[in-house]
């Protein structure tokens, strides 16, 4: 396989340990730490970007070199080049494209399989069904009729209609009826979704009723490490599920090791076999059912809290992974362990309204705050009501040496939103920060990218060979 990293050579000729690269696709959120701890690790790091606007998105000072897949740049002749010693996706925008290009320069990559049952959920449904796995009722349905019919034949209430491939719980709906269903199916199918992508028709589910939870892995060679386990608690606003708070799970609870169990079986079923995954699951009954299942970190987690909470966080254990293979084998079976009790409070904004500097006072002031987003809120921040996970004020971290005192700083949050952390807007407020907000689309889309696009037409032009 070729090379083009000199450094290679002169380490080898020197007769060291040649310096290894990592390649990650679409380093966004929790995967934004990876180049950092390939880095520390004495590896050098690439960022490829499925999208070209990822590449403004990203932490540029964190690699050597950034490439964009779009026309005409030839990403995977010089990922050939380039020749990486590991690929990771960064984010879930990046999981096919990571994959494709790790399966081409033959490094540890999940099993390929038709219809991308890792990112598709209709076929992560259709695959555990067919490998035996315990899947709830579910089916992509591309128009009116389809719905009506799988509504018929299933019969119950209520019901779940979401996009097969997007993120962020966008246009996620629980429907008590047939017309709710209707419409939340038209407000999907052919619409296009947080990742960017035409929806194909819509995916419509029998509604889990149970306890959510999710697990946190690392796979190797199709060895599935579990390392954390978490409970999951949701408020319900206007049919819509929003994230209250995680909960750290340890041993002592019941479901721990079901939830162990069933996770290794699923990500089984889904070819994972290297890598991060993040898996969501709930109860029915007794029994744990998948809701999806990434092929990646799970988002916006908060490093520090992971480590003081369990001595080792998910990009830590996923760059062992890569970079020192035998110690991540050699701690495969440790169970998931909880030093410090912890919850990840996802802050609930009702109203278009600014953040108060008591109310964040009030915030850092808690025994148990620990870190996250929420802390580094200023005050007069702008906040819209939220509806899905990324209109989330902010996540807090709360961690502390019992369940008590963790308790009793998250009922103190709700308290502390309900009574002094948002000032609603004046309407006149709401229409000034429509303006402003329509004036920095307009600089984006209209003025910025234009002329970025512009800039690469003429780039590209005077990089081509003359006709003569
Ligand atoms: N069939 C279902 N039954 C019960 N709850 C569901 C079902 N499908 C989705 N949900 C709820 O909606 C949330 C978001 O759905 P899902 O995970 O499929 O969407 P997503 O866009 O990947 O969101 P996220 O990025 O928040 O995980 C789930 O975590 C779960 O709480
Ligand atoms: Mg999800």
């Amino acid at each position: 396989m070729p090379d083009a990293d000199p450094s290679l050579h002169r380490a080898a000729d020197l007769g060291q340990r040649p310096v290894r690269r990592a390649l990650i696709v679409d380093p966004l959120s929790t995967g934004r730490e990876l180049a950092p701890e390939f880095r520390r690790r004495g590896w050098q790091t690439t960022a490829a970007v499925s999208i070209p606007w990822i590449a403004d998105a990203i932490n540029r000072e964190d690699f050597d070199e950034v490439l964009i897949d779009e026309p005409g740049s030839d990403l995977r002749g010089r990922v050939r080049a380039l020749a990486p010693d590991a690929i990771v996706p960064g984010a879930e925008f990046g999981v096919l494209l990571a994959e494709e290009l790790a399966a081409q320069q033959g490094l540890p990559v999940n099993i390929p399989l038709p219809d991308d049952p890792r990112r598709d959920k209709s076929a992560m449904l259709h695959r555990l069904r067919e490998r035996g796995v315990r899947a709830m009722a579910g089916e992509l349905v591309r128009t009116p009729e389809e719905l009506e019919r799988w509504l018929t034949a299933w019969g119950r209430y209520p019901v779940v209609v979401k996009p097969a491939r997007s993120a962020g719980s966008d246009s996620v709906s629980i429907c008590h009826d047939a017309p709710s269903a209707h419409a939340a199916f038209d407000a999907v199918a052919g619409q296009r979704n947080s990742l960017g992508v035409i929806n194909d028709g819509a995916l419509v589910e029998e509604y889990l009723s149970g306890q959510q939870y999710y697990t946190n892995s690392v796979s190797i060679d199709g060895l599935h490490r579990v390392h954390e386990v978490w409970r999951v608690d949701f408020t319900v606003a206007d049919g819509r599920p929003l994230y209250d708070r995680e909960v750290l799970l340890g041993s002592d609870d019941r479901h721990f090791q079901p939830l162990i169990d069933y996770t290794d079986e699923v990500l089984t079923a889904l070819g994972v076999t290297d890598g991060a995954a993040h898996t969501e699951i709930r109860m029915q009954g007794e029994e744990p059912v998948l809701i999806e299942s990434g092929a990646r970190l799970a988002g916006a987690s908060d490093m520090p809290a992971h480590r003081a909470a369990t001595g080792t966080n998910p990009v830590e254990l996923l760059v062992d992974r890569y970079a020192d293979p035998a110690a991540f084998r050699a701690r495969l079976h440790e169970p998931p362990l909880r030093r410090r009790h912890v919850s990840a409070v996802a802050l609930q904004c009702p109203r278009p309204s600014t953040a108060t500097v008591a109310g964040l006072d009030a915030l850092h002031a808690l025994p148990t705050a620990f870190g996250g987003p929420a802390l580094e809120l200023r005050a007069g921040a702008r906040l819209r009501p939220t509806v899905d996970l990324y209109s989330v004020p902010g996540i807090l971290y709360l961690v502390g040496a019992d369940a008590a005192s963790v308790d009793r700083d998250y009922a103190a949050v709700r308290r502390i939103e309900a009574e002094q952390l948002y000032r609603p807007m004046t309407e006149s407020e709401q229409r000034r920060w429509a303006l402003a907000r329509r004036a920095r689309w307009i600089r984006v889309r209209v003025v910025a990218l234009p002329s970025w696009t512009a800039r690469r037409v003429r780039s590209r032009i005077a990089d081509r060979p003359s006709p003569t």
